[in-house]
């Protein structure tokens, strides 16, 4: 009965309201998040002292109506007794499901209005409270199967419609029978009984919906399992609101991430699969054929090798700051966007390297640790304030000039050397050298990115420059420093104290080992790289990073990616965005528009950005257009990557 329907909608034709296809939909927990009666039992109960007993007990009579042991009737009669509803309850209840209308629902609100005609909700609950959700979406109040309730004088539910077959066992079949539509009808539901519609030869397909709740015992009876209302649509090739179900992206989050950005993704519809340790070369290189989008921290080696098997890969997120771990110049020729956090631990670094210079300043290193073996050295020798001292800061960007401004908080005279312009903040002053800076610094603080120039750019020389008795640390990256030069420094005293964050070799876990010519030195602090790791940095972290990875996803949006060219672009709205991603040759846009003019297609905008490497055009165009403009795009010599946001 439904030939010719796929050839009919591809997915950005418009809708066909001809179909003969019957959307039966399933109420609780499936168009809304949560079951009404256990919204109504919060409600009704609220004041309740029993209210814990009561709403188990109401638990147990639905296992009991769902295994048999009750018939439906019955545990209606028995819950309806414990709940006690009134009429005046209802509005909270519809305002509070109103408010749990499953997400996914929500963003394809365009098919209910599209296909108002063929859709169906059916629940064993009640008219009074479903009929003023589901109408909000434009369904029609005779396609809303449900019960009613029977209210006496004073507004208390006294009954409900006993000759309505959904009050009873196998309703759902029963009424679907009576309706006896003409065409397929595909259910999609939670619970059994939207299955058992299948079962009784009354449905063509039924879908699983496990978007709120996953039923084994439904799911594996199921033609297909739909995470969302996206998949359905898909499937179908009904959807209109979105160009492809959020559930069939896979993103993979390794080296435990924080949570709330595992959260965040599956609130969107993701797929998400997290690890809490890393993956070793060979083992991502297989784990990554199917991930859309990559999530890791600083020790995940992403390669070249990595990045061959990626076929589907479209974005990594590093949720740390550094991204030389990820093979950055492979990324940009394969199109994969990379975005990190760069500002999201700053303060947290800030605030380590304030505490250090203070330490190190007074010589506590040496002397609490003199106090753990018994030793009670009181003496104010070689113990400074802060307070009017300079700092030297290496490396003006976000964690260099926010430190600035906390130092000369506490009463330090600023000074900076960065290999860039950068707007000096406060009185801080700006050096022409890093040899100017360090010959004047009391505290030197290293701030510069991990580039590879920047290997021991601190050395011997360097240290030869700086004032006997200096301050210095390194919290950047482990290899700018030449640490046997700096370690015969702190041993003649040229340096009086030292902290260090990060190493040239680093333990790749808590299992392996510390080595370093640095143990053991006096007046030292080393740290485990934990300049960023706070629980406000982490949680900041999980917040960032996948706020751009979605952007990107949603709407193609790079502002603040690594590798791409910095775009950030308004919402989509009753249009088609066509995103191209090609190698930076001359021509490509003049191509571009050329194969849109010649299909006369109207641009509503366009919008361009390139790099040294690649190009980034993103064009948006009116809702109706031939899809063959869509291969010759496509098509288009040094194209990378192409997709269409809808
Ligand atoms: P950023 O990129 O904002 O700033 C780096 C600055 O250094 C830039 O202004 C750049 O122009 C400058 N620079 C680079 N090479 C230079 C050179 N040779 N001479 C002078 N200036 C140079 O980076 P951000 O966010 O301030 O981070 C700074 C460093 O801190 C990075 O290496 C980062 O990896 C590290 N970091 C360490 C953490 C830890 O846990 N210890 C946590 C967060 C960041």
């Amino acid at each position: 009965m439904n030939i010719g329907l796929h050839q009919l909608n591809s997915p950005a034709d418009p809708p066909d309201l001809k179909t003969n296809k019957y959307f039966v939909i399933d109420f609780d927990s499936t168009f809304t998040k949560v079951e009404a009666f256990d919204v109504l039992a919060d409600i009704t109960l609220k004041d309740d002292p029993d209210k814990a007993a009561i709403k188990k007990k109401i638990t147990e009579i639905t296992d009991k109506g769902m295994n048999g042991t009750l018939s439906f009737r019955e545990s209606l009669e028995q819950r309806l007794a414990l709940l006690k509803p009134e009429r005046k309850h209802i509005p909270q209840l519809v305002k509070l499901l109103k408010d749990q209308v499953s997400e996914s629902f929500k963003r394809n609100k365009e098919f209910f209005s599209n296909y108002a005609e063929q859709i169906y909700i059916i629940s064993n609950g009640f008219r009074e409270f479903i009929e003023p959700v589901v109408l909000e979406f434009g369904i029609r109040p005779e396609n809303i199967l449900a019960n009613e309730f029977i209210f006496d004088a004073s507004g208390k539910v006294i009954d409900f419609n006993r000759n309505n077959p959904l009050s009873e066992n196998g309703g759902k079949s029963k009424r679907l029978q009576e309706l006896n539509l003409p065409g397929d009808i595909y259910v999609i539901g939670d619970g059994y009984t939207d299955y058992e519609i299948k079962h009784a030869g009354l449905a063509n397909k039924f879908y699983a919906f496990t978007e709120n709740v996953e039923r084994e015992s439904v799911s594996s009876k199921a033609d297909h399992v739909a995470p969302s209302l996206d998949e359905f649509l898909y499937l179908n090739k009904l959807n209109t609101a979105i160009s492809y179900p959020k559930n069939r992206i896979s993103v993979l989050l390794l080296e435990n991430v924080h949570p709330t950005a595992i959260e965040l993704l599956k609130a969107e519809g993701f797929t998400v699969e997290s690890y809490p340790a890393g993956l070793e070369e060979d083992e991502l290189c297989e784990k990554i054929k199917n991930i859309s989008v990559l999530g890791i921290r600083s020790k995940t080696q992403v390669t070249k090798n990595v990045l061959e098997n990626a076929n589907r890969l479209m974005a990594i997120g590093a949720f740390c700051i550094g991204t030389n771990q990820i093979n950055l110049a492979e990324a940009t020729r394969r199109g994969i966007a990379v975005f990190n956090a760069p500002f999201s631990n700053t303060r947290s670094v800030v605030e380590l390297a304030i505490a250090e210079i203070v330490m190190l300043i007074r010589n506590i290193p040496d002397k609490s640790g003199r106090m753990h073996q018994g030793q009670w050295d009181k003496s104010a020798k070689g113990s400074f304030e802060i307070r009017g001292k300079k700092l030297g800061i290496v490396g003006y960007g976000n964690i260099g000039s926010q430190l600035s401004v906390l130092a000369e908080n506490l009463g330090m005279q600023v000074y900076y050397y960065d290999r860039e312009e950068k707007l000096a903040l406060g009185n801080a002053t700006k050096c022409r050298s890093l040899k100017e800076l360090l010959s004047i610094s009391d505290v030197v603080t290293l701030h510069v990115d991990g580039r590879e120039s920047n290997t021991n750019m601190i050395s011997r020389q360097q240290f030869d420059w700086m004032k006997k008795g200096v301050i210095f640390l390194n919290l950047s990256r482990g290899h700018v420093v030449d640490v046997a030069a700096l370690r015969d420094n702190v041993e003649s005293s040229k340096v009086a104290g030292c902290a260090v964050d990060v190493f040239p070799h680093e333990p790749i876990d808590n299992n392996e080992p510390f080595v370093s010519e640095l143990k053991g030195l006096r007046n030292t602090i080393l740290t485990p790289h934990i300049g960023g790791s706070t629980a406000e940095a982490q949680e900041n972290i999980g917040r960032f990073v996948p706020g751009k990875l979605m952007d990107y996803i949603n709407t193609g949006s790079t502002s603040n990616s690594v590798n791409f060219p910095n775009l950030t672009l308004p919402t989509l709205e009753d249009a088609h965005r066509l995103i191209h991603i090609h190698r930076n040759v001359p021509g490509i846009l003049a191509q571009i528009n050329q194969v849109l003019a010649e299909n006369g297609i109207n641009i509503a905008g366009q919008y361009l950005k390139t790099n040294e490497h690649i190009g980034y055009v993103i064009t948006d165009i009116n809702k109706e257009y031939n899809k063959e403009v869509i291969k010759k795009l496509r098509a288009i010599e040094h194209t990378i990557k192409f997709r269409v946001l809808y």
